[in-house]
């Protein structure tokens, strides 16, 4: 937490080089922190324009194209959630080579917790031929912001076809899906973005720590390294057979009340963190195979939590022509989701999240340094991922100067 505070540099604020603060023609209409207003502390902290009566909301759907139509995607319908599942695989693609996949499973879980609204999930469908074009999708969340807690959307997964890039077409799902969510009386949004849009809350890096070294740099994922060769760094990356913590065990339903409460307290201390109540928790959190993977330490003389830990998992494909292995290979990549310790160091516990990792199949294990994530890197031989940041932001809601990763108990992807 004594990492010294990021300086407003207009200058690091431009999207892939070329781009300069003045070319955000849409997010210069929208209530969020402007970059030129970045290094303006007077302007005052909390929501920049008040709410309306949702009878004030606009009623019908934004104009799309003609051939196109608006439509809500009912995420626990099959059909629906394969549709997504299907659409992501082709076009959610973060590199060139490098398709995210999330499992439809992973899908539900990410966009159906308690109290969600189906009307937030939304697609754009080709009339004639009937394929998804584009997505969008907010999730309710309460976030406390400083001393007050909002109820806000948590927008994500926007998506469009690769063949409909850069015609603007995003702004218009980001309306359509912010319209959704002023109708049901939410004035506030957290989103994640890789290029910044606007002035961010904090800017994260994500760090990769190798688990299956020899799969990664054979699908040409990962580099060996100058003079390092493969059996070094099969050695270099092996993590211990079994976690070495004493009452470190998988959560289970009995102990989400106990979850709740002793991760409602570690989050009490961050600027900006997530409010979980004990649904919130029950879903979040307890384990399910190949999305969500929760544990514990439990002291062995008060079974009191002590410690505890989380990570998602999603698959990802590699297809890349100069990989020595021609064929795709699918990768399992987790990510670290919320840690807390008491008792035990966070180095100590992470080596055991990725020893469970390791036995669950993972290949890659990857961390953003928000809360205290920075201080395991270096011992657990994570890399910094080269360029691979991620921009939290707030819609509608002014932060009177940004945050530092390590003052955010906020996970977003
Ligand atoms: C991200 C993606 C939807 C952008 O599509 P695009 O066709 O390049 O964008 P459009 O031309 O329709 O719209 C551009 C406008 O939308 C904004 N925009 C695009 N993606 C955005 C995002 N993820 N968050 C916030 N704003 C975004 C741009 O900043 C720009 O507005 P500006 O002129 O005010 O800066 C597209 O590249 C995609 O589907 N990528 C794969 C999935 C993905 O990476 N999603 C984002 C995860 S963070």
């Amino acid at each position: 937490m004594s990492d010294p505070k990021p300086k407003p540099n207009p200058k690091e604020y431009t999207s892939g080089g070329s781009r300069t603060m003045t070319t955000h023609e849409f997010w210069e209409t929208q209530p969020v922190v402007q970059l030129e207003d970045m290094g303006d502390t007077t302007l005052p902290e909390g929501p920049i324009q008040p709410p309306t009566l949702v009878s004030e909301v606009r009623q019908e759907p934004y104009n799309l194209r003609e051939d196109y139509e608006w439509i809500t995607c009912d995420m626990k319908s099959d059909d629906m959630c394969s549709e997504v599942y299907n659409f992501f695989k082709d076009h959610y693609a973060q590199k060139l080579n490098c398709n995210v996949h999330p499992s439809k499973e992973w899908l539900m879980w990410a966009l159906c917790p308690p109290g969600y609204h189906q009307s937030w999930h939304v697609g754009v469908r080709d009339k004639a031929t009937k394929k998804l074009v584009a997505f969008i999708s907010g999730v309710p969340a309460r976030i406390r912001v400083r001393d007050k807690v909002i109820s806000m959307a948590n927008i994500n997964f926007l998506c469009i076809d690769t063949d409909l890039r850069s015609r603007r077409l995003a702004p218009i799902l980001i309306m359509e899906v912010t319209r959704r969510v002023r109708l049901k009386n939410i004035w506030q949004a957290a989103y994640p973005s890789r290029d910044v849009v606007s002035r961010p809350v904090t800017t994260c890096q994500y760090w990769g720590r190798m688990l299956n070294p020899k799969k990664l740099i054979d699908a040409g994922y990962a580099d060996l390294g100058e003079r390092m060769k493969m059996s070094m760094a099969v050695k270099l990356y092996k993590v211990p057979d079994a976690p070495s913590t004493p009452g470190f065990r998988e959560m289970g339903p009995f102990d989400v009340f106990g979850v709740t409460e002793f991760l409602r307290n570690y989050l009490s201390q961050f600027g900006i963190a997530a409010c979980f109540d004990a649904d919130d928790v029950e879903h979040w959190f307890l384990p399910r195979e190949d999305v969500i993977h929760t544990y514990l330490v439990v002291s062995p003389e008060t079974s009191e939590i002590t410690d505890f830990c989380s990570f998602y998992t999603v698959p990802f494909t590699i297809s890349d022509s100069d990989s020595r292995n021609p064929k795709n290979t699918t990768v399992q990549c987790a990510y670290s989701y919320y840690n807390v310790v008491t008792q035990t160091s966070l180095p100590k516990l992470m080596n055991d999240v990725l020893t469970v990792s390791k036995q669950k199949g993972v290949d890659i294990f990857y961390a953003l340094d928000v809360m205290q994530n920075a201080s395991f890197f270096t011992e657990l031989k994570f890399r910094r991922s080269e360029g691979a940041h991620l921009h939290y932001h707030l819609y509608n809601y002014r932060l009177g100067s940004p945050l530092n990763p390590s003052e955010v108990g906020l996970v977003l992807w």
